[in-house]
């Protein structure tokens, strides 16, 4: 079966607009993983923007399947070792971006990487790198021991047509030649319920990682409920 991990920094984003203590995305990826989500995956950003290193522990004690998305850092790291999630995804991190922008260069910086991996295997944490699918990063995933791969899906999810149908190609390929080394592999970024159809062509898949789509969607679906309840609220006004 393909597993679903769901991101919920989304979640935590709507909360610090307003640097307010709802809503929680640990209640959030509680709903989840009781409505069909195998993994919850949370960043912690270096800036802190969305997920705080409260939200990070008590995922990591209340979840089953906590992903820890985090940049090759020193600071991360020891977080990593400390709370010990089920498994981390390293991610590329740039102060200025919206969101993860490119894949993780492994192969320009495999000393780094493999120490990292090495440092988070020593813990007990299964390793996963978020790459583009380019054969010399898939090398360079197997050289530096990763357990998974997650292929960046971004391009796939931005393009349509013939440019569309090129990058999933690309994808369908990284997914074959990672098998092949022995690496397990994820996806993510951008799948949404309309681009998901190209997505499950993907052979050898484990999991997807999911985020701004389903969070998105539950603000739609969940709307006029939350409307209605306020509205039967205010309907016992008598002035
Ligand atoms: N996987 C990785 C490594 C990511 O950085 C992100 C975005 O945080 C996702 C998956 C989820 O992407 P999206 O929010 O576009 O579904």
């Amino acid at each position: 079966m393909l597993n679903l991990g769901v991101n919920v920094d989304h979640v935590a984003t709507v909360r610090q607009a307003r640097l307010a203590t709802e809503p929680n995305p640990v209640e959030a990826a509680l709903i989840c993983e009781k409505n069909g989500a195998w993994g919850i995956t949370a960043h912690l950003r270096e800036d802190r923007r969305h997920i705080h290193d409260h939200d990070l522990a008590e995922l990591a004690r209340r979840v089953h399947f906590l992903n820890m998305e985090m940049a090759v850092t020193a600071e991360m790291l020891g977080i990593a070792e400390k709370l010990r999630p089920h498994s981390s995804c390293l991610v590329p991190e740039k102060r200025q971006e919206l969101t993860t922008e490119g894949g993780l260069d492994v192969a320009g910086q495999e000393q780094k990487i493999r120490q990292a991996v090495e440092r988070l295997h020593a813990a007990g944490i299964i390793v996963s790198l978020f790459i583009d699918p380019e054969p010399a990063q898939i090398e360079a995933a197997r050289a530096v021991g990763t357990d998974y791969i997650e292929l960046h899906t971004g391009r796939y999810s931005n393009t349509s047509g013939a440019e569309q149908a090129l990058e999933l190609e690309r994808l369908k390929q990284a997914a074959v030649q990672a098998d092949s080394l022995g690496i397990k592999v994820n996806a993510g970024h951008g799948i949404d319920y309309v681009n998901i159809a190209g997505i499950l062509e993907i052979p050898h898949l484990h999991e997807l990682n999911i985020g701004h789509s389903i969070i998105s969607r539950a603000i739609m679906v969940g709307i006029g409920q939350a409307v209605r309840e306020m509205r039967n609220l205010m309907d016992r006004y008598r002035f």
